[in-house]
């Protein structure tokens, strides 16, 4: 069990009071940061990564979704982030990268491993580390998300599952539905896609353990 220290546990306060009134006008939104909150510690537990860092990841991850999809767009611009297509395509994915350079500029005091989670829960990589896998499934399974059979699957697998394969499936999944409501799906995710899918097929050890 993995108690935050006074220090963390402050720190975790002000980021609460910061979160409650960056999203203070979308509450759902803001009830679904503090569900992804929860939901990543329960997987950081699950999977020996930090939980205090989880915790802080959760709850920031959805910081630039508090602005309006034309105010991401001009953030973006100014910011200098490059998708490789126009910007107004790739819309619901550029809070992840706005957020995590604003909240690096507001805390400086907390480790790049966060900043770098938030960002890949909405653009992922190729390199995916295990608290970005912890943020990127929190966000997808978070008991807020409505039931079907595929979340309830990935739901079951937590702490069974290795938390690569959870990530894996999560993904997938996120591209599914990208794909069935008729959205751009981003170059970029099909890369990364593709890159998990070769080194799957080469882990041997992985055969027959794959999550259906
Ligand atoms: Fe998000
Ligand atoms: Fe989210």
């Amino acid at each position: 069990m993995d108690e935050p220290s006074q220090a963390a546990a402050q720190l975790i306060a002000r980021i609460e009071e910061d979160v409650a009134r960056q999203l203070g006008g979308k509450p759902k939104r803001l009830a679904h940061s503090c569900r992804v909150a929860e939901t990543a510690v329960e997987l950081a537990r699950a999977y020996g990564v930090d939980e205090t860092r989880a915790r802080i990841a959760g709850l920031l991850h959805d910081y630039a979704k508090a602005y309006p999809a034309y105010v991401q767009v001009e953030k973006a611009r100014a910011l200098g982030l490059d998708f490789g297509c126009e910007l107004a395509l790739v819309t619901p994915i550029l809070h992840g990268p706005i957020a995590a350079r604003e909240l690096a500029a507001i805390y400086p005091e907390l480790e790049a491993e966060i900043f770098q989670a938030i960002e890949r829960h909405t653009v992922a990589a190729a390199d995916m580390g295990p608290l970005d896998m912890v943020i990127y499934v929190a966000d997808a399974l978070e008991p807020g998300r409505p039931s079907n059979p595929g979340i309830e699957r990935l739901r079951a697998a937590v702490g069974t599952a290795r938390l690569d394969e959870l990530f894996f499936k999560t993904f997938s999944g996120s591209i599914a539905y990208v794909i069935e409501t008729g959205r751009f799906l981003w170059p970029g995710t099909v890369e990364t896609y593709n890159h998990y899918v070769s080194r799957r097929s080469q882990r041997k050890d992985l055969h027959g353990i794959h999550l259906a």
